[in-house]
């Protein structure tokens, strides 16, 4: 089964996406984790999009088809989620390209619908696991007072992330009302579409896409 989680920043992709990793051994393929590790490993790429990235900009199609054809050719046999993938039309329409391409096929797009403020409030308060890339909130899940991750067990350093301040939130919210909520109505005409309340807990939020997933 191939999906897509859809939704604005700090929505919760990554979250459930570990969470389907976990539990059901789909692969994760996230267009954000793999520009974040081309700005680590400073490639002429990584520094081209780290600008970008840091003012809430999309990057261009041209990379993130790249890099999903890249990844797609490496693993074979499926069950992915594509997470922050597709952001534009052009990106979906190269999607469902890139699929065929490799025998596969789209099963669901999970819309997952969360208001700007309740956004704008976990972006603020989240960290990540530099070691696993695990997800935390110091409201709704807190890093572990002994400082181990409860994903990988290991005593990393918890990290926010650059474009995870008011500014770039603000323009990152803009590109997505304006080049990625039309993937909206592009996936309900394809009758793919499932939207999900994730303003809900997070197990609540799971239990709703595992619905979706099991029906
Ligand atoms: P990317 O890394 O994809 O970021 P994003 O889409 O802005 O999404 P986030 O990772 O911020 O949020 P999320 O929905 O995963 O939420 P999370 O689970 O962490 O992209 C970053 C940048 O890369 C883009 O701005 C762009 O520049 C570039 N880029 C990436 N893909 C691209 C593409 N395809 N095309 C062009 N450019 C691209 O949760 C957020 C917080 O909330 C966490 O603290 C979490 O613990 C908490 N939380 C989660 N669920 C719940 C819940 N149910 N209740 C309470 N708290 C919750």
């Amino acid at each position: 089964m191939n999906i897509i989680l859809l939704g604005p920043p700090g929505a919760g992709k990554g979250t459930q996406a570990q969470q389907l990793v976990k539990e059901r051994g789909m692969i994760q393929l996230s267009t954000g984790d793999m520009l974040r590790e081309a700005k680590a490993s400073g490639t002429e790429m990584g520094k081209k999009v780290a600008e970008v990235m840091a003012r809430g900009d999309l990057v261009t199609d041209e990379i993130v088809i790249g890099l999903i054809r890249e990844k797609l050719e490496g693993e074979k046999g499926g069950g992915f989620i594509f997470d922050g993938f597709p952001r534009t039309l052009p990106q979906a329409d190269a999607l469902g390209q890139l699929l065929a391409d490799c025998g596969e096929r789209l099963d669901a797009v999970i819309e997952m619908q969360v208001d700007d403020d309740a956004l704008v409030e976990r972006i603020t308060a989240r960290s990540t696991c530099s070691g696993c890339g695990a997800v935390y909130n110091d409201k709704t899940k807190p890093i572990p007072a002994d400082g181990v991750c409860i994903n990988c067990g290991e005593a990393k350093e918890f990290v926010r992330r650059a474009d995870d301040n008011e500014e770039a939130l603000r323009n990152r919210l803009m590109e997505y009302y304006k080049k990625t909520s039309p993937l909206i109505g592009y996936y309900y005409a394809k009758d793919m579409l499932s939207p999900v309340d994730g303003l809900g807990t997070m197990d609540e939020v799971k239990a709703e896409i595992a619905a979706v997933l099991d029906a």
